[in-house]
């Protein structure tokens, strides 16, 4: 994989952007996250807004849009919406991009991180469990369909994950064992 870039997939709550920001580092490489890169691209317009005015189809016209973006990109490590697997033409996308890393955790654990702050407008329900409960389970093949290595981060910190996806892409790019 000549690109060496490094994707992360998974439900809102997995940790994709700490976690991913702890393995750029380790590797010294870029990290982009695509909600910022359709944020800065909208003028600072925030994802609830986009959300709010434009609705959520024109939301994931412009995740792809921001995914189509990347392809110059190499040694990247890039976190994706929780969405952004929807798509078919997406999940093939990101797959060309780089190596894809799927994290998941369990529905509890995702609850209670998401509660910590309300900028996700999927969630802004009157039931936002139940709502949780539901997307989790209609987007549980699309993560696995997407992923090419699944971590599980319920109970692992930051620095473990960032271990075990650095492990896993050094297999997947053939990159020389760490001396
Ligand atoms: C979404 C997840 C969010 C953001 C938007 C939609 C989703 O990203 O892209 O609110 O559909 O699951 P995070 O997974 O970073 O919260």
């Amino acid at each position: 994989m000549p690109n060496e870039n490094i994707i992360l997939v998974g439900f809102m709550g997995t940790g994709k952007s700490s976690i991913g920001r702890h393995v750029a580092k380790r590797l010294g490489f870029q990290f982009l996250d695509t909600d910022h890169i359709i944020t800065d691209r909208a003028g600072g317009v925030s994802i609830a807004e986009i959300f709010a005015q434009r609705g959520e189809p024109a939301f994931r016209d412009l995740e792809t849009s921001a995914i189509e973006s990347l392809f110059h990109l190499r040694r990247c490590v890039i976190a994706t919406g929780g969405g952004a697997v929807l798509r078919e033409e997406n999940r093939r996308l990101l797959r060309e991009l780089g190596f894809v890393v799927g994290l998941s955790a369990e529905e509890e654990v995702i609850f209670e991180r998401v509660s910590r702050c309300d900028k996700r407008p999927l969630l802004h329900t009157k039931d936002p469990r139940g709502t949780l409960h539901r997307l989790l389970e209609a987007r549980r093949d699309c993560y696995a369909e997407a992923a090419e290595f699944a971590l599980d981060t319920s109970a692992i910190d930051h620095a473990e994950a960032a271990d075990r996806i650095v492990a896993a892409a050094r297999r997947a790019f053939a990159w020389e064992p760490a001396a």
